[in-house]
């Protein structure tokens, strides 16, 4: 998994850190979206993108991220506001255990766009074959 690690700029008043395009994050980004108020217990994305790139970041509290690239499976724990889980296309992903005060905010490459999105996991599995061979 591929984890950035943003500095964080802290002093007597607190933290702070940035995020710049071109700088320190390996896109564009076109959009930004946020989850909180996640219930106990929810599973949410079950999906990958065919282009898309995002980074993932839990700016307060803490929850899992399960990715899956069609061969292995492994799981990211995001609960450090300075720290970004970048998924690349093509990927399967899968986010539960958001504690109660989680805010999983999100940068993606691209507008939102059903299009994108492979939603079924056995369809991904497929695509996935296709661009293999
Ligand atoms: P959804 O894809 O179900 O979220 P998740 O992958 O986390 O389970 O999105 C929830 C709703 O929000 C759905 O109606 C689509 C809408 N949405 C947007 O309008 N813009 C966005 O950028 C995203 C990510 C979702």
């Amino acid at each position: 998994m591929k984890k950035i690690q943003f500095q964080q700029h802290g002093d007597s008043r607190g933290q702070l850190v940035a995020i710049e395009e071109e700088i320190n994050i390996p896109f564009n980004v076109k959009r930004v979206y946020f989850m909180y108020d996640t219930g106990p217990g929810v599973h949410r994305g079950f999906h990958a993108h065919k282009s898309l790139q995002q980074i993932l970041f839990c700016v307060h509290g803490s929850c899992k991220i399960l990715l899956d690239d069609g061969e292995s499976r492994e799981i990211a724990i995001l609960d450090k506001p300075y720290e970004g889980l970048y998924i690349e296309n093509d990927i399967w992903r899968e986010m539960y255990d958001f504690t109660s005060d989680a805010v999983l905010m999100v940068l993606a490459s691209e507008h939102y766009n059903e299009e994108d999105y492979i939603r079924d996991y056995d369809e991904f599995i497929k695509y996935k074959r296709l661009e293999k061979s």
